[in-house]
């Protein structure tokens, strides 16, 4: 039995669920739950690809938190790896999803070269432990304009990306690496959708996130000033204004 989903949660209101990124923690959201947790009951799991090895398995398990929740259809929101479960979510279990916000992921699977990639990390870190490949991330995620004029927050990128125990990343690369992507599910989405983007994304970039919206009959393109892929944590100011202008 895989077990339900560990969680924690701040604020009251409607319940909103936020999927965090790779290799990242639910602490990523702090901005957001500062900011939304006296309207909204900001719902944050952990991802644990130990115990529910797959998209779809992950979705199945959110799905099971929505339904534990007893509070009808959600909000669900997921950046990159946090999208890809939010996306695998709103195509198996519509029903929950009352709106869907997507930042800095894509819809579709990984490439050859990124597959490859994964493989090698995935060795990296059985071999290692996680910091070569924390490492690697934290300068690869944030975008030119945090890391020259924020470096606190890259430096807190680091910290949180150092809390993840290595099967947690191999666990997490292999459900990245085999999943089919959620490719349709856009198109045949019912709800409002926010896809949101930095500006100086190059891992999902803008390009992405508008085909995204566009897919979606009811898609809604923000792009956030000055972020890299960690949109929610470099430019929380903006991230969260086109967050609450969603919401409301
Ligand atoms: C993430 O931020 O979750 C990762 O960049 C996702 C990925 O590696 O595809």
């Amino acid at each position: 039995m895989a077990g339900p989903l560990e969680l924690t949660e701040a604020g009251t209101g409607a319940p909103l669920v936020l999927l965090h990124a790779f290799p990242l923690v639910p602490d990523m959201w702090a901005p957001q739950v500062e900011a939304l947790s006296s309207r909204w009951r900001v719902v944050t799991p952990f991802l644990d690809f130990t115990r529910h090895p797959s998209m779809e398995a992950m979705a199945d398990a959110v799905a099971e938190l929505v339904r534990g929740l007893d509070a009808g259809p959600v909000v669900v929101g997921g950046l990159s790896m946090g999208g890809y479960v939010t996306m695998a979510l709103l195509g198996r279990h519509p029903e929950l999803v009352r709106a869907a916000v997507l930042a800095d992921t894509r819809d579709g699977p990984d490439s050859d070269e990124v597959r490859e990639r994964r493989t090698r990390q995935q060795a990296q870190v059985a071999a290692e432990g996680t910091t070569p490949v924390v490492e690697a991330m934290a300068e690869a995620l944030p975008g030119p304009t945090t890391k020259r004029e924020r470096p606190e927050v890259v430096a807190h990128v680091r910290e949180l990306m150092g809390r993840v125990a290595p099967e947690w990343v191999i666990a997490a690369l292999e459900a990245m690496k085999v999943r089919t992507g959620s490719t349709g599910v856009l198109a045949a989405s019912a709800v409002p959708v926010l896809v949101v983007v930095g500006d100086e994304d190059t891992v999902s970039p803008p390009g992405v996130a508008r085909d995204m919206a566009a897919a979606a009959p009811s898609g809604r393109l923000a792009v956030v000033a000055g972020a890299g892929h960690l949109s929610n944590l470099e430019n929380p100011v903006a991230f969260n204004a086109e967050l609450e202008a969603f919401l409301s």
